[in-house]
């Protein structure tokens, strides 16, 4: 039998070269050796975007971008989060089994939970101080408990699959090990073995984590460093050419600034090895133009967006299309994942009068 696969992307947006990187591009691959399911975590989205009139576009967006990426519908089942019903179910049972302090603890929930407080992101700030902020604030500006309890959701569509691989990028390692951990608490608590310990899938390599055009973190929809997949040559070529650098090297192998690694960084996951040789090597140096590596980078970002762009415009308008890709994802989603809700239900002695 084939490992099963499942992953989601939240429906905040367009996707970004971080988003195909670090999942859609594994995706495609996966999909030719794994039982898989890839999904839109529209549930997840209303976290941080609760826009009713965007959430529904977005949700078309992505479904599109899938499809426009590769993945294929008669290979991988493709669905929306909030179609399977048993998702939502499964992750109240879960949260029985999850501490509130472990939730608080997790990165993203402190990351997210200072935005939506408005305090600035600072990693030096001690986490007592969110922890009685996030107590004492009011409700007109409060963290919302889906935000806390997101890790579970995140599980429990993992978990309601049985999934045994999670190919995902490096920011959500830790989403990945919590939900191994209630897995296991899970399994252990009732004395089962129900619930496989999912890991991340990199085809050997390191979890990627794709850096933005802003010289300083990871590409992001809120950072506003991202090249998304449909950006038009355009609009591309000038975010590339406006991408921050250094005052160039001052003298010969100096270590590499981080501006210039992060453009070097995009250059391995776009361009032929012996391009990004050439550049390091011009660093090295001090012979770099940055003009013509921006160039260079641009348009080798452009062969891999170009195909995807151009079926995305196609697809996004095939409304008939892409209800059939999702009726019969949500089916094969459903049936799978109420397979397992019964199960756990019966496990937890939730069992019919009647
Ligand atoms: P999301 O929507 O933030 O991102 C979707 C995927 O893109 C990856 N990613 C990146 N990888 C490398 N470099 C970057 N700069 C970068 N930015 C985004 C993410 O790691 C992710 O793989 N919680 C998830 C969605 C989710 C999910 C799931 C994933 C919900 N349930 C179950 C897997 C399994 C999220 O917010 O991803």
């Amino acid at each position: 039998m084939k490992e099963v696969v499942v992953s989601g992307i939240r429906s905040t947006g367009n996707l970004h070269l971080g988003n195909y990187y670090g999942a859609l591009s594994k995706f495609v691959k996966m999909q030719e050796d794994y039982d898989c399911l890839f999904f839109i975590a529209d549930l997840h989205a209303l976290t941080t975007h609760p826009d009713p009139k965007l959430l529904h576009s977005n949700v078309k967006d992505i479904l599109a971008e899938y499809l426009a990426s590769g993945i294929d519908p008669e290979k991988a089942t493709i669905f929306v989060q909030s179609d399977v019903p048993e998702i939502p179910e499964l992750y109240l049972l879960l949260n029985m089994h999850v501490g509130i302090g472990e939730l608080m603890r997790t990165a993203s929930f402190k990351d997210k939970a200072r935005k939506q407080l408005g305090i600035k992101t600072d990693a030096t700030k001690d986490d007592d101080d969110i922890e009685r902020q996030i107590i004492g604030t009011d409700s007109n500006k409060r963290v919302n408990a889906g935000l806390l309890t997101y890790p579970t959701l995140m599980a429990v569509d993992i978990l309601i699959q049985k999934a045994n691989k999670v190919p995902v990028g490096k920011d959500q390692e830790q989403h990945l090990e919590l939900t191994r951990r209630f897995a296991r608490r899970f399994n252990s608590f009732y004395g089962v073995d129900l619930f496989p310990e999912p890991t991340n899938f990199n085809f050997g390599d390191h979890a990627v984590k794709v850096p933005g055009l802003d010289g300083s973190g990871k590409m992001g929809k809120s950072e506003g460093n991202c090249i998304y997949l449909v950006d038009d040559e355009k609009t591309l070529r000038k975010k590339v050419m406006r991408a921050v650098t250094d005052q160039g090297p001052a003298e010969p192998n100096q270590p590499i600034s981080q501006p210039v690694q992060n453009l070097l960084t995009l250059m391995e996951l776009t361009s032929a090895p012996e391009v990004v040789e050439h550049y390091r090597n011009a660093y090295a140096d001090c012979s770099i133009r940055y003009g013509d590596m921006k160039k260079q980078l641009a348009e080798d970002i452009l062969k891999v967006t170009t195909p995807i762009r151009e079926r995305y415009l196609d697809i996004r308008n095939d409304d008939a299309f892409i209800s059939r890709v999702v009726k019969a994802g949500a089916e094969k989603a459903r049936e799978r994942a109420a397979k397992t809700l019964a199960e756990v239900r019966q496990i937890m002695g939730i069992t019919k009068f009647y």
